[in-house]
């Protein structure tokens, strides 16, 4: 029985976000000649979607490069396609190490219309961050006081606030400030509340230096430029992947062609035979379709990695102002709810509470050219609960939101824009996160390829990769690229064996 070796091998990868495209763009400049990518949506780069909106662009996903230094592949493409600013370029940029969280200075407001001074948001930002910093260094010790950061930190938070000397007032209001930078949390973990974030792993996420930075032409323009360098028309667009079947023999029409261990079944009864097909789609799309993705369908451990490992919602709502009522300097208004002394991260009310999620705003842009755009950020149930609600009822709760904490009652948006990662059907959230319970072998579970080690049947039958693959570098685009690229090098060396006694041998030597 004849099969397509080495580079004639049919890849067909499932996804065109960052992952699929530079799993592609491996894989094709190494030489394979029958490599075609699916996609269930009409457009490529997935989670990376920029938009116009004002004068300028906004990013309905992916904002920054976390950590943009030589060590980070998507900072090394966005500056081989000259797609930065010098600035972001510079080495001093790449330098610069925050441990993950940009150095912005936020502006707080309470609910009753105050501005918070320096001596209240300091002391309060700093204990969060010490307290988080601390969180990070239970992985890897077995060591786990609390199963989640959301209950450590709670607990670290009253031990160290019931030796402050402050009156009930100012006490009251930094613990209103604690709540809200719990919820900025849950927008970076892309988790309803970090009650369900895993305390253990929770250190497992690595970061890279570098002053995060954007793209002066939206993230897309990545996306753009690398799909340049795949040969024309290997995308079929509008085709969601229905079934990946395995481990079988499939006889394509003409008898005299070899047979494919693999077919994939498309929603519009297309059928793709291949040898390898790498599956991309997000955590959120394999959790809803476990079941039914797969057939012969996936191994139990598999599954229940799926199951475990996080996945939750993180939007953006921007809103566009005639003109700013923030300073200048300002990069991020964020809300303090007075009534929040208790530390809560998820409200017990999600349809009248929502907007209380709502950490705050960073300043998107704002000058005469671009326009003054905030974008407001809500993560968890109350998120999704959003999107579910008219552009109307949006606008108004924000700009209701706006005018009680800045206590100005002429504030109102111009425009209001959301994002809604919960009900797109290929995506189903936003990222994934390392919920409680879970470990990086849940991680490994889901990137293992099919068939099992130890199987007969052909290897690398179907392989995993995407942002939720990543071990460190999860819920980000270079976490994304570096397992799509990982994905695509098992390939190669699988297809293409170095031969004994010449390269890859010799360059060990
Ligand atoms: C709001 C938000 C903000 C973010 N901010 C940042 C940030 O600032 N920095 C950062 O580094 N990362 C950020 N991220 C994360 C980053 O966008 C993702 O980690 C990354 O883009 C994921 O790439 P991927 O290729 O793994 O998946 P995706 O981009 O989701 O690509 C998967 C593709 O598969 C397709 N698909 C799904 N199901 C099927 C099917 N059945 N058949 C065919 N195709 C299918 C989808 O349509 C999609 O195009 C953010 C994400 C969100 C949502
Ligand atoms: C794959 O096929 C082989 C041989 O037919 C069989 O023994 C094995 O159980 C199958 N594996 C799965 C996961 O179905």
């Amino acid at each position: 029985m004849a099969m397509q070796a080495g580079l004639d091998a049919h890849i067909v990868i499932v996804g065109c976000g960052i992952s699929g495209i530079g799993a592609a763009l491996k894989l094709t400049q190494h030489g394979f000649k029958n490599v075609k990518i699916l996609e269930a949506s009409g457009r490529s780069g997935g989670r990376i979607k920029s938009t116009s909106f004002g004068n300028g662009i906004v990013e309905i996903g992916a904002n920054w490069i976390h950590g943009p230094s030589k060590e980070n592949p998507v900072f090394r493409l966005a500056c081989e396609h000259k797609l930065l600013d010098d600035k972001s370029m510079s080495e001093e940029n790449q330098a610069v190490d925050v441990g993950g969280h940009p150095p912005f200075v936020p502006v707080f407001y309470s609910s009753s219309g105050k501005r918070l001074g320096p001596e209240i948001v300091e002391p309060a930002s700093q204990l969060f961050s010490s307290l988080l910093k601390n969180s990070q260094e239970f992985f890897g010790t077995e060591i786990e006081p609390y199963p989640s950061v959301g209950e450590y930190m709670k607990k670290e938070i009253m031990h160290h606030t019931a030796q402050w000397k402050d009156d009930a007032e100012t006490k009251r209001l930094k613990m209103a400030i604690l709540s809200t930078m719990l919820k900025l949390e849950c927008s970076i973990c892309g988790s309803h509340s970090m009650d369900l974030v895993g305390l253990g792993s929770f250190g497992s996420y690595q970061t890279l230096p570098g002053i995060d930075c954007t793209f002066p032409g939206g993230y897309e323009s990545l996306i753009h430029a690398m799909m340049k360098g795949l040969p024309q028309g290997i995308v079929s667009y509008n085709t969601p992947v229905k079934c990946v079947h395995w481990n079988g023999s499939f006889r394509p029409t003409q008898p005299s062609e070899p047979t494919y261990p693999v077919v994939v079944e498309c929603e519009n009864g297309e059928i793709v035979p291949a040898d390898h097909v790498i599956v991309t789609v997000s955590l959120g799309y394999l959790k809803q379709y476990c079941q039914t993705f797969l057939n012969p369908p996936l191994p139990l451990h598999k599954a229940h990695s799926i199951k475990r490992m996080g996945f939750g919602t993180n939007n953006k709502i921007f809103l566009e102002f005639e003109k700013p009522f923030w300073d200048p300097s300002c990069q991020v208004i964020s809300l303090a709810w007075e009534d929040e002394s208790s530390l809560y991260d998820a409200t017990p009310d999600v349809k009248k509470l929502w907007v209380k999620k709502l950490f705050g705003f960073t300043v998107q842009h704002s000058d005469e050219r671009l326009g003054h755009v905030l974008c407001g950020w809500i993560a968890g149930h109350e998120s999704e609960y959003m999107e579910e609600l008219s552009d109307a009822e949006v606008k108004e709760s924000v700009t209701e939101v706006l005018r009680r904490f800045i206590g100005d009652s002429t504030i109102t948006p111009k425009r209001v824009f959301r994002s809604k990662w919960h009900s797109d059907l290929y995506t189903k959230g936003s990222y994934s996160y390392l919920s409680v319970g879970c470990s990086i072998s849940d991680i490994d579970n889901i990137g293992q390829p099919l068939p099992l080690p130890g199987s007969n049947s052909r290897p690398f039958q179907v392989l995993f990769a995407g942002e939720a693959t990543h071990p460190s570098f999860y819920s980000t685009t270079h976490g994304a690229l570096l397992s799509g690229w990982r994905e695509a090098d098992r390939l190669i060396s699988y297809s293409t064996p170095s031969v004994p006694g010449t390269g890859n041998l010799n360059s060990k030597l």
